[in-house]
């Protein structure tokens, strides 16, 4: 269905290799979910271009399939979240079901594909000139791999350093490598509060792992000792406010939620214990890595679209952004409208953050041009 051309159930039956009566059930499951559509004169189902950014294309930064995985990994072992809850006793990241790694790795991945080398280093100062010359980098809690070879690759003069304590990961993020034909590239089983430091670092980075680890100051003080002169470490963690208050909208929900069933169990079941939590915010980020003058944050995800329902669609206000515009700060709540009343043909994929526009289509138009990603 990621053509856009709409089909009957038979049709998609026949190109999916599935029963077509069990097939037509699921997909009117889903059209009245709007995670598809029906046309009922001609009895077909499609996809519009915003339901295929979310559903069906796996490089789209809007893509939630990684995330139903680690759903599903939830689900499937859930006896052992509730003793874990109850109990308080922790849960190491290795503990989850397998869902969880390639689910996180799947939901993330295209994230970095489309930001980190053109968007997020280029912002930090000196890097790119440094890993252009040949740097070296360590990736910490690189779990598969992606972003360590996303470095690599685009950077072949430097040398990448991926580490991870869990060691299944390690092995994927090797065959990753391998894959790609990517040879700068090193990964190592390895706690990050024990890694070595490789003649020191040019760049550090952590994706989506510092808030996960039992002790992130003392980690942020390892790395830190392991920079070189002029070196940086770069923190990427999920868009937080400093307050909980900050951060009940949709975003949050997701984030608590996955907090609560595994970033705390696992920090839980590490040395210190610290329970920052995935929304752990700016301030208490920066407490963590202690040093702001050494260390500039990405602490900021660019918009990561997700699909209200049509009742939130009604009461949800958006900013319309033009395609390719990046709306400023300044400009928030200028051009704002209830999701709800706009024309068919903008899309209906958003995300409602209290600093945060979302990207609309253009009025009519069948494709989604461009995601607005915004920086606050
Ligand atoms: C949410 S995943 C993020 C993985 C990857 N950076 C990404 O963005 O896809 C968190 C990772 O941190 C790793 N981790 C947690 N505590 C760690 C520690 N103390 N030392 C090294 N890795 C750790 C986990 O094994 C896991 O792979």
């Amino acid at each position: 269905m990621a053509d856009g051309e709409p089909r009957t159930a038979e049709q998609i039956a026949t190109i999916a290799n599935v029963d077509p009566r069990h097939l037509k059930e699921l997909l009117s499951a889903n059209a009245v979910n709007e995670y598809v559509n029906y046309e009922h004169d001609s009895e077909r189902f499609y996809m519009t271009p915003e339901q295929i950014a979310v559903f069906a294309t796996e490089q789209s930064p809007a893509n939630m399939q990684g995330l139903w995985q680690i759903i599903v990994a939830q689900f499937a072992e859930h006896e052992t979240a509730v003793e874990v809850f109850r109990t308080g006793k922790g849960r190491p990241w290795g503990e989850q079901h397998a869902c969880q790694f390639c689910g996180t790795d799947r939901f993330f991945r295209p994230g970095y594909e489309a930001n980190l080398v053109n968007q997020w280093i280029p912002t930090l100062e000196g890097v790119k000139e440094r890993l252009e010359a040949g740097g070296t980098v360590a990736d910490i809690g690189c779990g598969h791999g992606s972003s360590s070879v996303l470095i690599a690759k685009f950077f072949p003069d430097s040398r990448v350093f991926g580490f991870d304590m869990h060691e299944p990961s390690i092995t994927d993020a090797r065959n990753k490598a391998t894959a790609a034909g990517v040879e700068n590239v090193e990964f190592s089983t390895a706690d990050a509060a024990t890694i070595p430091s490789n003649g020191g670092y040019d760049f550090a980075c952590i994706f989506d792992a510092l808030h996960d680890m039992g002790d992130p100051v003392g980690v942020a003080r390892h790395i830190r000792n392991g920079l070189k002169p002029g070196g940086t470490l770069m923190v990427v963690e999920p868009m937080a406010g400093d307050n909980t208050e900050d951060n009940l909208h949709a975003l949050g929900d997701v984030f608590y939620a996955a907090s609560t069933l595994i970033c705390l169990p696992n920090s839980r079941s590490q040395e210190v214990a610290l329970c920052l939590g995935a929304q752990a915010g700016p301030k208490r980020l920066g407490r963590c890595c202690a040093t702001q003058d050494l260390v500039q944050f990405v602490s900021r995800r660019p918009l990561r679209p997700i699909s209200f329902s049509r009742q939130e669609t009604r009461k949800c206000e958006v900013d319309i952004a033009h395609p390719g515009e990046t709306l400023k700060k300044s400009e928030f709540g200028a051009r704002r409208q209830p999701l709800g009343n706009l024309a068919s043909g903008y899309t209906t994929v958003a995300r409602r953050a209290p600093v945060s526009v979302v990207l609309v289509a253009t009025p009519g138009s069948p494709k989604i041009l461009s995601l607005a990603a915004c920086r606050t």
